[in-house]
């Protein structure tokens, strides 16, 4: 249905310089020499880290409760190349899963009581999840309620340890919850002997955030940690949740962008956003006399049609939503032709409907973003995830990674950005279950 749509976009107040001057072709060269002196291969150091906190949390768990893990699970972190708050309208998006990973080691210990060891946060709780009160004070522990509760839907599930520890950067718009909930359940579910199908893994995820949680996130997050593949973008189709991969050029990285920013009001916003999309397809669907399920119903020339008679606000959340399915189909089949060009104007055009139409941009992201768009070597750039900070990511040019990863946060951080940071994302695997 989306097919042949005309992308609808703002004209970019970005403008993008295509030749650099002799003096900058030094600069760059120099900023490479002196970056890679200190990480001779940011692929070694990653896989390096992620080995190290899988042992510690071995150790941890043998040192907290007296024994081993029968199983560690683990899921990872995502950024999203395009298709952004389309999972909750029934849309396309296209995440990408990074090779930062959080680990659950977990084993059974009988009885009603459950004992969590955080690694992050050095806390160890212990809580019985019938009832599944919700704890304020100890918020991290509702993920591991909500997963016992409803995974004792299935079957009966005893006292459990658990110990968890992340290389998932919190708060930062990577979907470190999301990555958190999946190795969760798979560590529960395989405990217990629980045989779900693959699609229940993500479905049972987006549950607990939305039923124990309170944040009324879609599919996206926990579908690309079960299902990500390491050098692909995952297109889901989060009405039919088919979904097809897509290969990322190997000549193309992912620079992630990290404010050092989060909105306290990101919730709250995110769920009024989730709030106005319904109440676009209700307004639309009086107008257009016909019931509707939801956004994905509704084609642009009618949207625009509509426009005078719309509330205005609803109007360009549902003009986003609708070019932004657009743009996501569009880079999909753009990426596959490796036409990262488009790709990354698509990118920019993505940032600028979330800025203008959407309203989930923050002045540090589109900071990012146009710090992005002035360099050469910078396919794209947008922000990526809920927004309202968080992060933002640029596709650049493999061979100029480090030194456009220490340029971009230098720029970043001349702006008066001190809590900002810019890191070189691999690509990852989805979940991951692990017997000991
Ligand atoms: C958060 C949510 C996702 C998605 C994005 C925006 O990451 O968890 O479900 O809605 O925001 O695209």
């Amino acid at each position: 249905m989306l097919e042949g749509l005309k992308c609808e976009t703002e004209v970019s107040p970005y403008t993008k310089r295509t030749k650099k001057t002799d003096f900058e072709l030094r600069e760059h060269a120099r900023i490479k020499r002196r970056y890679l002196q200190h990480f001779e291969n940011d692929a070694e150091v990653n896989v390096a880290m992620e080995e190290d906190i899988r042992k510690e949390l071995f150790k941890l768990f043998r040192l907290e409760f007296g024994k081993s893990p029968e199983v560690i699970a683990s899921a990872p972190g995502r950024i999203n190349l395009i298709g952004e708050h389309t999972d909750y309208n029934e849309g396309f998006v296209l995440p990408i899963a990074i090779d930062r990973r959080t680990y659950t080691a977990a084993g059974r210990r009988g009885g009603k009581l459950f004992i969590a060891y955080s690694k992050e946060l050095s806390k160890k709780t212990s809580f019985e999840i019938f009832p599944g009160r919700f704890e304020h004070s100890n918020f991290w522990v509702n993920y591991i309620k909500g997963a016992c509760s409803l995974l004792s839907d299935l079957k009966s599930i005893e006292g459990t340890n658990f110990a968890i520890g992340s290389t998932v950067p919190r708060g930062s718009g990577l979907s470190s919850s999301a990555a958190y909930v999946v190795s969760i359940i798979e560590a529960v579910s395989y405990l217990y002997d629980i045989r779900l199908k693959d699609i229940e893994i993500p479905v049972l995820a987006q549950r607990i955030e939305n039923e124990f949680v309170g944040v009324q996130s879609g599919i996206m997050d926990p579908f690309v940690a079960k299902f990500a593949q390491a050098e692909n973008a995952v297109l889901v189709d989060t009405r039919s949740l088919d979904y097809e991969y897509v290969p990322v050029p190997p000549d193309c990285s992912i620079l992630v962008c990290v404010t050092g920013i989060k909105r306290a009001l990101a919730t709250t916003e995110y769920n009024k956003r989730r709030q106005q999309c319904q109440e676009a397809v209700d307004s639309l669907s009086g107008l257009l006399g016909r019931s509707l399920n939801s956004l994905r119903d509704v084609n642009i020339d009618e949207l625009k049609g509509l426009e005078r008679e719309m509330d205005r606000v609803l109007y360009m959340r549902a003009l986003h939503i609708l070019t932004e399915n657009d743009r996501a189909l569009k880079a999909a089949s753009a990426l596959k032709k490796d036409n990262r060009d488009l790709v990354g104007k698509l990118m920019l055009e993505s940032h600028m409907s979330l800025r203008t139409n959407y309203e989930v941009s923050s002045p540090e992201l589109d900071a990012f973003v146009e710090i992005g768009e002035q360099l050469e070597g910078v396919y794209g750039a947008r922000m990526t995830g809920a927004g309202f900070g968080g992060s933002a990511i640029c596709l650049v040019d493999a061979s100029a990674e480090e030194p456009l990863a220490t340029e971009i946060e230098r720029r970043y951080k001349e702006r008066g950005y001190e809590n900002g940071s810019v890191f070189i994302a691999r690509s990852g695997g989805g979940s991951t279950i692990e017997r000991m």
